[in-house]
């Protein structure tokens, strides 16, 4: 009875514990709201300005070594008419950092040249928005304000004292925090409109979206196909049970 009654309590004790790390883990996130991403998977349009931005922005920092080029160009339209991969539309336009469309999006940085310049080396982005959620980085992207304390002059709403700069400054503009209500104001306007910057965070998350989950395309057109097949499907069995049923009474 005894070793029951302390087990009970172990396990209560570990349940507890979990709970608080995972509070901790996520606290920063609790804090400030997060911006609903509308971000569409299938929009192949968006994903390849998605793709686009990327390689221009991000993957000189951030690898995404689970991606290979060709594959991804496949799956976000980059073909002919027969579905056969423009091999030089993504050489020229996506594949910066060697010829062959097979590799995976690497990049060059090593990880102690990241750790170096920003004090923790940028983090691999292929699956970043199964970790944090589209939401999260759509948010994320928007959230940057002028900090002169912090080393590359900017901080972030959803991720305090965070050590990345803030690549799409230019695009974006600049924001003040108001430390009262926690709103963030626009000081001095970038080259895009608000509502243009806020597509370019769209397609970037969008193509993030696809990198975590590619079989997320498939599976949103297979489960046309299998909604479709039950609806016919649903027809014949009504007609079968009305046969096996007539006599019955
Ligand atoms: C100059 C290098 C650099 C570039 C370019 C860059 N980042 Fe980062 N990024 C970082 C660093 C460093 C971190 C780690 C921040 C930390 O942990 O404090 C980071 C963190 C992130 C995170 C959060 C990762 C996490 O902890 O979950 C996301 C999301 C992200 N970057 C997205 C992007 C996107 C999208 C782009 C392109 C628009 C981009 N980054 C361009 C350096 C960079």
């Amino acid at each position: 009875m005894l070793v029951l009654k302390m087990m009970k309590r172990i396990l209560g004790l570990l349940i507890i514990c979990m709970v608080m790390a995972c509070q901790s883990v996520y606290a920063n996130t609790e804090a400030v709201k997060l911006q609903k991403s509308p971000n569409q998977v299938c929009d192949k349009a968006s994903l390849q300005r998605g793709a686009r931005l990327y390689v221009n922005y991000c993957q000189s920092c951030h690898a995404m070594r689970y991606v290979r080029y060709k594959t991804m160009a496949h799956d976000i339209g980059i073909v002919d008419e027969e579905d056969k991969v423009l091999e030089d539309v993504v050489k020229t336009n996506l594949n910066f950092i060697s010829d062959n469309i097979f590799d995976s999006m690497n990049n060059g940085m090593l990880p102690k040249d990241g750790q170096k310049w920003f004090g923790i080396t940028p983090p691999d982005l292929t699956l970043e928005t199964r970790v944090r959620g589209t939401d999260w980085v759509y948010t994320y992207l928007k959230s940057f304000y002028v900090d002169p304390t912090k080393p590359w002059g900017v901080n972030n709403t959803v991720f305090p004292s965070v050590a990345m700069p803030h690549v799409l400054g230019e695009l974006q503009g600049e924001y003040v925090l108001d430390p009262k209500t926690h709103q963030l104001t626009l000081v001095k306007p970038g080259k895009l409109s608000v509502e243009e910057y806020n597509q370019v965070v769209t397609d970037l998350v969008n193509f993030l979206d696809y990198s975590a989950e590619p079989i997320k395309l498939k599976r949103q057109k297979m489960g046309i196909g299998v909604m479709i097949f039950l609806v016919i499907f649903l027809v014949f069995a009504y007609l079968l049970k009305r046969e096996y049923w007539k006599d019955v009474h």
